[in-house]
């Protein structure tokens, strides 16, 4: 499968680049971004890096891009026939999601979204000892996302997520990932309140912002997200039932079950982000060969996460 890879920023070259170089039955054709900055720094890879794609000779395209920019390249290349696999979120709103709808079926059947954590074995994990009542039913989802800690002193990251802000609290950002895999665990939700508030006068937007769902079955979560303080509480999802509790660890996604017959640790190889990134590609390789009809997570699944998102961005203010 020839690929290009479009938006050469930390996630593109730190994490997309290189799982698309590892995969055996990859070839990275191009590698693009409107920055030369960027073309620079990725130039020792030896593929060709140019301002614009050409979609001559490519199959497929990943963008990693930021979500202001990606709906509209998205559309593009699908139209033109690619197979795409867009970075989460993949819009920075519902209204700016309907670009989309220009799509017909199997534009948007060869969408993939990265919404890349959802590959984890622990996400399915989960999802077994939810369904098959390790957990007892309905379970109490604690999500508390916490990332991004502010540091003067890295004036390149504060630039980001600044930039970042100003189009939307973490809730945008990271609710895409979160939303996703509850959805995925536990049905469509119902959004009952939300609350924000921002930790320093000033930010663009508010850096805290928390929710409460409720899932088909009597499930619930209650959800916190925070970017940009010193300091940050640990990054933690649980999952408390009559019968046990689970708890991942929102960074290593490593597992602990504690039930009445004790506590296990669950571990799964390699550290998450190298894991999550492979099965990705390989997902990708997969849609473009025709053993899987659409994409996974599909373009429907990034804009119900979307949806979830904005409608808790919405109801906190
Ligand atoms: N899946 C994940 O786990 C994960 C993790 C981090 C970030 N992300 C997402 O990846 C995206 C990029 O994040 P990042 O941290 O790498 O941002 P970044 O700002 O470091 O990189 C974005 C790059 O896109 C380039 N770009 C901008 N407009 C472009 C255009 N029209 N054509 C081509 N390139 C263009 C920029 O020059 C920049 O190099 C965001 O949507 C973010 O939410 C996903």
């Amino acid at each position: 499968m020839r690929v290009a890879l479009v938006g050469l920023g930390a996630i593109g070259l730190g994490a997309h680049l290189p799982a698309l170089l590892r995969h055996p039955f990859v070839d990275v054709v191009q590698l693009v971004d409107p920055d030369a900055g960027r073309r620079e720094t990725a130039a020792a890879t030896g593929v060709p890096a140019a301002a614009e794609l050409d979609p001559a000779g490519v199959d497929g395209v990943v963008l990693a891009t930021p979500p202001w920019v990606t709906p509209e390249l998205a559309v593009r290349y699908a139209e033109a026939g690619l197979f795409v696999l867009a970075e989460k979120p993949v819009a920075t709103s519902v209204d700016a999601a309907r670009i989309y709808d220009r799509l017909d079926g199997e534009q948007r059947r060869r969408v993939q979204v990265g919404l890349t954590y959802r590959h984890d074995p622990a996400i399915r994990q989960l999802k077994t000892w939810i369904d098959d009542g390790t957990l007892g039913t309905p379970v109490l989802v604690r999500a508390h996302i916490y990332d991004e800690a502010y540091d003067p002193a890295n004036p390149e990251h504060t630039a980001l997520i600044t930039r970042t802000l100003e189009h939307g609290s973490p809730v945008v950002h990271e609710g895409a990932h979160i939303f996703d895999w509850l959805a995925y665990l536990l049905g469509a939700p119902t959004l009952h309140d939300a609350w924000s508030g921002a930790t320093r006068p000033g930010l663009p937007a508010p850096n805290l912002v928390g929710a409460r769902l409720g899932y088909p079955g009597g499930h619930r979560a209650l959800v916190e997200f925070g970017w940009f303080t010193a300091a940050l509480p640990r990054c933690e999802l649980t999952f408390l039932g009559d019968r046990g509790l689970a708890t991942l660890d929102g960074f290593t996604f490593d597992l602990r079950l504690s039930t009445a017959d004790g506590d296990r640790e669950v571990r799964f190889p390699g550290d998450r982000t190298t894991r999550c990134f492979d099965l990705q590609v390989q997902r990708f390789v997969e849609l473009y060969d025709g053993t899987r009809k659409t994409g996974v997570p599909s373009l429907d699944d990034g804009i119900a996460a979307l949806r979830t998102a904005q409608l808790v961005a919405g109801r906190a203010g």
